[in-house]
């Protein structure tokens, strides 16, 4: 088995590094838009309790897994299968996953580059009685224009690689650990704003009170479909990242950590946004709409809004700056290392292909909205393809791996930092890893493939 490892390869210097950046892929859009209001509406607490649950029972041990992989194989997604099975077609899952992270940037950075917009559209005014019916039109003559959502997508995606270009630690690392903390000091300002509102009660407890006559089978395939898109599961980027990791990182405490971590911003995000959607009376809505309509017209109802909505829009950004660049580095190591190319070419490379195909995924909303795949626009069939289908079964087949095919004493080698840490964990996360996570995922991907999608 081949474990070389390339003299030149970057790492992460320091624990806080590894923490800001594994926590900064996983805290993003997801977080902010989706988990809160999928809370709200399925049962609030009682979603909250089956979601903590696929967290801790499914989503940790997929997470070390992947970190086990990545470590050991000290390559890209694709890379660190073809060293841990040289002879296997495993490397396969590797390569879906660099296809995943190439769809996924292409949607992402559209809707990323809408926060640009919208952050210039608070500090200029531009919510200041507007009716929602107003900022409703106004998002969507926005999103389906020709240039200005294209050059905001362009100029997150620049933004994006401006940081991977400069590499692991003097990039990526660097710039985590000064986002994150602002990421947590700009939703603390806001959830204090959000419930010293009057009639906030109302809010926190559509997203807190337990409602267990809304839980079905659905409900739990719903959170376990969330609790992988939110915590990067599934494509690669985390076995990516821990190939950076040092010999000496507990890999199971990291993926409690970051586990931990994005799931505290998950409900400071509802703490944020629900009691000011009830102190002001609004239907609760989903998606770009609850962020770039019902959010604007309640930061403009109240004082300091423009502020709070600049706050706010500078969050959104900075959430899904630190998501992008992980997605990025997936496709850049992929590059740099399988053909040879130098970190400056790799990501030159990976950005503008991406670019490209992200440009027809902004369009989608405007020009090319009859264009369409399948029957979905170019934006809905790469969030599909990849949401829906790529990401479960890379988060299958990573599973499998590690439990069926990767031996138990080198899986055990891997995670006690051969043997230098205690795993009293390691049946509990074998039998997991072997027959719950698979079954579930398995259950997960039927469901969003033929009834109805989760993405
Ligand atoms: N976890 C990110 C979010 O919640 C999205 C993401 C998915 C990032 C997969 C990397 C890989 O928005």
């Amino acid at each position: 088995m081949s474990l070389s490892q390339s003299p030149i390869r970057d790492s992460f210097g320091s624990k806080f590094g590894i923490i800001a950046a594994a926590a900064g892929s996983a805290v993003g859009l997801g977080n902010i838009w989706k988990f809160p209001y999928i809370t709200g509406q399925n049962g609030g607490g009682a979603f909250l309790l089956i979601y903590l649950l696929c967290v801790i029972l499914i989503g940790v041990p997929v997470m070390m897994s992947e970190f086990a992989i990545g470590r050991r194989g000290q390559r890209n997604a694709f890379g660190s299968f073809k060293a841990l099975s040289p002879n296997k077609p495993w490397y396969m899952v590797g390569l879906m996953g660099v296809v995943a992270a190439f769809f996924i940037l292409a949607f992402y950075s559209a809707v990323a580059g809408w926060t640009l917009e919208y952050i210039v559209q608070s500090v200029t005014h531009r919510f200041a009685n507007q009716s929602t019916a107003n900022l409703q039109t106004s998002f969507n003559s926005f999103i389906s224009g020709t240039y200005r959502p294209v050059i905001w997508q362009l100029i997150f995606m620049a933004l994006t690689a401006a940081i991977v270009i400069a590499g692991v630690k003097k990039g990526i690392e660097k710039y985590t650990k000064l986002l994150m903390p602002i990421l947590v000091l700009l939703i603390l300002i806001l959830c204090l704003r959000s419930v010293t509102l009057d009639g906030a009660m109302a809010g926190l407890s559509f997203l807190f009170k337990p409602d267990f006559s809304k839980i079905t089978g659905e409900t739990i395939l719903f959170a376990l479909g969330q609790a992988f898109f939110s915590l990067s599961l599934g494509m690669g980027t985390l076995i990516t990242y821990a190939s950076y990791f040092g010999k000496n990182e507990n890999l199971a405490l990291t993926a409690v950590q970051v586990s931990l971590a994005d799931t505290i911003i998950a409900v400071l995000a509802g703490v944020m946004i629900f009691p000011a959607v009830f102190a002001f009376n609004i239907e609760p809505a989903s998606g770009p709409s609850l962020v770039f309509i019902t959010l604007p017209g309640i930061f403009q109802q109240m004082p300091g809004g423009d502020i709070f909505g600049a706050i706010f829009f500078v969050l959104l950004a900075v959430a899904a700056l630190t998501s992008t660049i992980s997605v990025l580095e997936v496709v850049v190591a992929y590059f740099a290392e399988e053909l040879k190319l130098s970190r400056k070419k790799a990501t030159l490379l990976a950005s503008v292909s991406i670019a490209v195909l992200g440009i027809f995924a902004s369009l989608s909303f405007g020009p090319l909205a009859n264009f369409k795949i399948f029957g979905k626009g170019v934006f809905d069939l790469l969030d599909f393809t990849a949401s829906n289908v790529l990401l479960p079964l890379g988060g299958l087949f990573i599973v499998l791996f590690i439990g069926w095919y990767f031996t138990k004493d080198l899986t055990r080698a891997e995670l006690s930092n051969e043997n230098k840490l205690r795993v009293r964990f390691f049946p509990a996360y074998i039998f997991i890893v072997r027959f719950v996570a698979p079954l579930a995922i398995t259950a997960i991907f039927i469901y969003s493939i033929f009834i109805g999608g989760l993405g």
